[in-house]
């Protein structure tokens, strides 16, 4: 029997959780820096942090990792890819170089325009006073002012107002990076993400996130409150188009620019009256957006990734998906986004667990004395798969009220905007057939 691949999964959220889940059903032996609770029960936590990148390097070669997958932006933005590399350590996930895709907005606008990707039209200014003066002179449109590297969701100011566009741009100006102010765009936000080698890609089926933190999409922005997928706004002809005209000319122009793409590429879309265009794309999976997609995928993960770090995409089979729906439900401390408590003992997981098509996902959550507490904003994304999206929904909400702990809340309106959707697409349908 051939020996099972030891692969190193670094981060601690629920997008690693749900990566580890997926790797060790795959039959993969998992190691996960630093973890939380949930993947301490798929494979063995390391205490490293994410950003201490020399001593992941030397836990890869001491623990011989046959490959390592990374979750979040920072160690990429950081060089971990370049580091492993640099040692013929096998890594997914793009260099530092390629990862200013998302670690800088001036960059990836810069990458699009090469591409010829359809984008919001931008301006870059080097310091305040010259956006100041830009805002100025022109007449007054909706604006989004933006800084230009990694700001974990608190950089980007969407703006109704000149007013409001000059508050922004005071508020970045001391930051000592560029300002971008771009066109703003209005429509429905998608996510679609692809995995590539650099020359092949493999798309991903479409999701939707919920960054705000309330229902109805009020309130501040947060990582994201809850994903579900398949979108029913990207149909397989968008997906195809926005394959064609936006994630293929991306992956050249990066090539072409001499900073290859090895690893998941997010494109962060906005659905306009024009056709998909992209607001921002990001360098590895998203979360929770990662939970779904893992929920419903059939194949092997690790082949798919194993692949992707060899070069050798387009000699695989396409990844085969359930045909269901999956909602995820991100539950999160009080106060999250803002400052939270930590260290509230969480109650009810196993009877969520025990609900048909439901995985809990650990974000924030830690063990102590054999009891899971919280340890973070976002804690948990309950996790469901079913045959429709309503009851993927159903399922998801089942899971969570058997949650409890001091204080803990969610969204309840994860995945409405889809099944209004597809109830407008089917009375469509209806009426055309009646005609
Ligand atoms: P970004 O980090 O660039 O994706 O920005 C975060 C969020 O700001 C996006 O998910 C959008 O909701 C919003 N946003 C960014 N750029 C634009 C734009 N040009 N027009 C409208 N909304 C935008
Ligand atoms: N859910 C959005 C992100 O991962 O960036």
């Amino acid at each position: 029997m051939p020996h099972s691949k030891r692969v190193l999964v670094v981060g601690s959220g629920g997008r690693e959780h749900a990566i580890a889940w997926k790797l060790a059903a795959d039959g993969a032996e998992v190691l996960i820096a630093p973890g939380n609770a949930g993947t301490a029960t798929v494979g063995e936590n390391l205490p490293i942090a994410v950003d201490d990148i020399r001593s992941l390097l030397d836990v890869a070669i001491k623990r011989k990792v046959d490959l390592t997958v990374v979750g979040p932006e920072v160690p990429l933005v950081a060089g971990i890819v370049d580091a492993f590399q640099a040692k013929k350590l096998r890594i997914f996930g793009p260099t530092a170089d390629a990862a200013r895709l998302e670690g800088s907005k001036a960059f990836c606008k810069k990458v699009l325009h090469r591409g010829d990707v359809p984008t919001a039209a931008y301006r870059e200014f080097r310091s305040g006073e010259k956006a100041r003066e830009y805002l100025e002179a022109r007449e007054e449109t909706p604006l989004v002012v933006k800084a230009d590297g990694l700001a974990a969701g608190k950089g980007v100011f969407v703006c109704s107002t000149r007013d409001e566009a000059l508050a922004a741009v005071e508020a970045l100006a001391d930051g000592g990076q560029s300002i971008l102010i771009e066109e703003r765009l209005d429509g429905i936000e998608v996510s679609v993400l692809a995995i590539t080698d650099g020359r092949t890609i493999v798309t991903l089926p479409p999701l939707q996130d919920h960054k705000a933190a309330y229902d109805g999409d009020q309130g501040p922005n947060t990582g994201g409150m809850g994903a579900y997928c398949p979108t029913p706004f990207v149909d397989a002809a968008m997906l195809a188009e926005i394959e064609e005209q936006i994630l293929v000319p991306t992956i050249h122009a990066m090539k072409r620019g001499r900073t290859p793409f090895q690893g998941v590429l997010y494109a962060g879309l906005m659905l306009t009256p024009q056709g998909p265009k992209v607001l921002e794309y990001n360098v590895r999976f998203g979360d929770p957006e990662c939970q779904p997609l893992m929920a419903l995928l059939k194949s092997s993960l690790l082949d798919l990734l194993d692949a992707a770090v060899d070069g050798r995409l387009e000699e695989v089979e396409p990844p085969e998906w359930k045909r269901e729906a999956a909602v995820a439900v991100v539950m999160a401390a009080e106060g999250y986004p803002g400052s939270y408590p930590s260290g509230h003992p969480i109650r009810g997981l196993h009877e969520a667990a025990e609900v048909p098509g439901v995985q809990v996902f650990h974000a924030g959550t830690k063990r102590v004395d054999g009891q899971v507490e919280t340890a973070g904003g976002r804690v948990l994304a309950v996790t469901a798969t079913a045959p429709t999206l309503p009851q993927a929904k159903l399922q998801a909400y089942t899971g969570v009220r058997a949650i409890r702990w001091i204080g803990g809340w969610c969204r309840k309106d994860i995945a409405d905007k889809g099944i209004r959707r597809e109830r407008e697409l089917a009375a469509r349908d209806e009426e055309v057939e009646s005609r």
